[in-house]
């Protein structure tokens, strides 16, 4: 097992149906069944909205610091079986807020879980605050106002949720605000969106890195910017397989090809309780796919730890 990074992660895709019961009923909430089977059964998707849907369903069983600190301990303790020495951990806190559930609760959960990573994993981490696209551009830039006293608490801002309709276009005065209080960039684009996505989010948002990005094959002149300006992709191959956002084989994944074309792509899981695994997991059906060498898999390790936005001193140690 290489050691890596896990750079695209949603921490409320990491709620596994045995801690969804387990809050649910402590603060509860009701859910459709309390049949952990018939639970896990409706984590079949077709498309990245069907996922969301069932995704901020289930994400109303979080309701306290207690909640966010056990979900976040939960994930950190299972990354680092699989490998994962530092992570940056996506959070949505416009799906808490909208509930009613203040940011404070949110952040102190989950930084709570982050603080005791290295002690007790030996593993670093950090929080990027992700906004929702399907919200608009207005409640994007009121969330990241209302976030800047937590700003100790994230290192970076994100964009997530339903791509189609909701361009990074209309998100330039949030991700403007978040580069003026020094926070690192990254939107997801190329998802289910096409090479104008990924266009936008680094002509107009300034984004260091992609999330996904698969769509950028489609445009060789993309390409080249990205190669050029090493700009990483977070790929995330058992999601794109679970949201059909790529072909149904994983032997027919672009990831090879990204390699192959120089671009700075590395391995991550998305939502890993609703798309059949963590990091471990991805690259263990990457192997079976039979796809990439070896020395590919190592390749894909230290361009992980590269595009992560560790200390250049916490880089050396993991490279
Ligand atoms: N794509 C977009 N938004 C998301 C995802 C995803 O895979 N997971 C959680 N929010
Ligand atoms: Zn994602």
């Amino acid at each position: 097992m290489w050691p890596s990074a896990e750079l695209h992660v949603h921490i409320e895709g990491t709620l596994e149906v045995p801690l969804l019961l387990r809050l649910a009923e402590r603060n509860a909430v009701e859910l459709v069944s309390s049949d952990p089977e018939v639970l896990q059964r409706r984590y079949a998707f077709d498309s990245l909205q069907s996922f969301l849907d069932l995704y901020y369903e289930n994400l109303a069983v979080l309701r306290t610091e207690q909640d966010f600190y056990e979900l976040c301990s939960a994930y950190l303790e299972r990354a680092a079986r699989a490998g994962v020495r530092h992570a940056e951990i996506f959070f949505d806190p416009q799906s808490h807020t909208e509930r009613g559930v203040p940011l404070g609760t949110v952040v102190f959960g989950l930084s709570r879980a982050i603080g005791e990573a290295q002690e007790r994993w030996g593993m670093t981490a950090s929080l990027i605050l992700c906004l929702l696209r399907h919200l608009g551009g207005e409640a994007a830039s009121d969330m990241i106002r209302a976030a800047l006293p937590f700003r100790r608490h994230f290192v970076g801002v994100g964009l997530d949720s339903s791509e189609l309709g909701f361009p990074p276009s209309l998100f330039q005065e949030a991700f403007a605000i978040a580069a003026a209080e020094g926070l690192h960039r990254v939107a997801h684009a190329g998802e289910e969106g096409g090479p104008d996505y990924v266009w936008e989010a680094l002509d107009l948002l300034g984004v260091e890195r992609v999330d996904h990005g698969n769509r950028a094959l489609e445009d060789a002149e993309l390409m080249a910017v990205l190669r050029e300006r090493r700009i990483p992709l977070t790929v995330c191959p058992l999601s794109n397989l679970a949201l059909k956002t790529a072909p149904d084989e994983l032997a027919d994944h672009a990831l090879p090809v990204m390699l192959d074309e120089g671009l700075l792509a590395s391995v991550h899981s998305d939502d890993p309780a609703y798309f059949g695994g963590y990091l471990d997991d991805n690259i263990a059906a990457l192997r079976a796919a039979g796809v990439l060498t070896e020395e590919q898999f190592g390749v894909l390790a230290a361009n992980s730890i590269v595009s992560s936005f560790a200390s250049a001193e916490r880089k050396a140690e993991l490279l």
